[in-house]
Formats: C-alpha cells, structure tokens, sequence
C-alpha cells in the first residue's frame, strides 16, 4: 500500500483529482469506479475545475458506482444516482450513457446485480476504484461480516451506516435499510484502487484498515490483498497510524524514485 499523508482535506482532494486526471489524459475511455459521501465532494469539485479551467476531457470515460439505496428510483432526489448527476456528472461532459449506478428500484434485484457485474467486466473491468471508508471500516455498503469474496449484491445497512445517512443535508427519516453494492472481490478486481479519508472522526477505522489484520470484520482490511492500492489522507485521519513515520518516509523515497533520484 502506498499510503499518502497530505497536510490537509484540500491537499488530499488536490491530489487524488491530480491522479485521476492522469489517468484521464493517458487513457482518454478508462473505467473509473466512483464513490458517493461527503469524501469525495470536494474530489468532485476540483475534477470540474480541471474540466472547466484545463479542458479535462471526460466525453471517453466509463463510470460505475459502487452502491445505490434499494427502493430509490434514478431520479429520487436522496438517491445516489441524483447525487452523482448533481455533484459531477452535470457539470464535466461526460456522456450520460457511460454512467452506470445500480438501479434501486429494479424489480428482480438479483438480476440487477448480475447485469451490473456483467457491464463491468463488458467495460473491460475498471481502471480505477476510487473508495471512501465508512466508520465501521466499510466500503461501498460492504458492512462488517460481507465476505471478502462477495460480488454486487444486496446488503443491510447497519445502525451506523443509517445513521451516517440520515445525517446527511436533506436525508428524510424513511431512508431504505437496503443497499445494492458492488462486493469486496468487485472492488478488488478493479487495477488500481484509491481510498480517500479525511477528519479524525477516521482515524480509528482507518488504523484498523491499513494496519489491521485481514477481517471480513473490517471489510476495508481486504484491500491489503490488492497490489495497487493508494491511500491519501490528511494529518487527522493519520494520527492513529502507528507506522505514520515510515509512510512518511517511504513516500520522499518514492517521489525521489519518480523524479529519477534515489
Ligand atoms: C457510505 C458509502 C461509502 C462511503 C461511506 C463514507 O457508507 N456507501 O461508499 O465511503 O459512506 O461516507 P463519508 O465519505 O460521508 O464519510
């Protein structure tokens, strides 16, 4: 794991937009995985200012989300999908047909799932799962206890994670219990994988994540397995990373490497 630790929230979504529009310029039609969350808000912002004020060109580019409220139609103002048109998609020229979030409000939710797997690997798998953590060491909706071989399926939300939703600006109280989610082996299979985390209410969950042992417990453990997996967060989701000094290090060392020092 490459573990990044920038000064502040704004440095992190700097960079991880900085990554992300690498990738866009070398492979103008990559699949990227997409997460929803008050994490990567800021990510999405400055991925429009890189459109609007350096021409970052999304027109190729194939998105799939990684989760969606069971019940929520596309259009529902609280569903995912309304919060990725509202926060991105609506404001950078993607082609709305390159956008994929599982429907919630699909009648055969098995089918659903299935389809959804199916477009991913039809994409050609994705490039770049970029990831936020939830409190109790979630991603996507992968609660603890998914099987760290699950694929998109449905799942409970936990208490936590109805919780953290509900207090979300504009969330009403009869917010669904069930999500559709792509699974931990989904997000594994994915090239590269970028996991963001910012404030200190993360850094338990994220101590637990990077330097824990593997646990479906903690299903963000899982990603210890996958051989490229970046991780940038601030100074407060840091602070409980016990090998903070050495990442540290291993980072100079590492961009030394890149600029053709040793
Ligand atoms: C939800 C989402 C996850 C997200 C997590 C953290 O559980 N399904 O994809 O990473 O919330 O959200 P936040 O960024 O708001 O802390």
């Amino acid at each position: 794991m490459r573990i990044v630790i920038e000064p502040d929230a704004a440095a992190v979504h700097r960079r991880a937009a900085a990554r992300i529009a690498a990738l866009i310029r070398r492979r103008p039609a990559c699949v990227l995985g997409l997460p929803t969350g008050r994490t990567p808000l800021a990510l999405y912002r400055e991925l429009e200012r890189l459109h609007r004020e350096e021409g970052l060109d999304f027109s190729s580019v194939v998105t799939f989300n990684l989760d969606e409220y069971v019940g929520l139609a596309p259009d529902h103002p609280e569903s995912f999908s309304s919060y990725m048109r509202r926060n991105l998609f609506e404001r950078v020229n993607i082609d709305p047909a390159h956008t994929h979030v599982p429907r919630g409000d699909a009648p055969d939710l098995a089918a659903e799932c299935e389809a959804y797997e199916r477009a991913i690997r039809e994409a050609g798998g994705i490039d770049l799962q970029v990831l936020g953590i939830g409190v109790t060491g979630h991603i996507a909706f992968n609660e603890p206890g998914s099987s760290l071989g699950s694929r998109t399926r449905v799942k409970t939300l936990t208490r936590a994670s109805l919780e953290a939703g509900a207090a979300h600006p504009g969330a009403t109280p009869d917010r669904p219990r069930l999500a559709i989610t792509m699974g931990v082996a989904t997000i594994l299979a994915a090239r590269a994988c970028l996991l963001l985390a910012t404030g200190r209410e993360k850094a338990a969950t994220l101590r637990d994540a990077v330097e824990g042992p593997i646990t479906a417990q903690v299903p963000a453990t899982a990603l210890q397995l996958h051989a490229d997996v970046t991780v940038i967060i601030d100074e407060p989701a840091a602070s409980g990373l016990v090998r903070r000094e050495y990442y540290i290090e291993m980072e100079q060392a590492q961009r030394r490497l890149e600029s053709g020092g040793r």
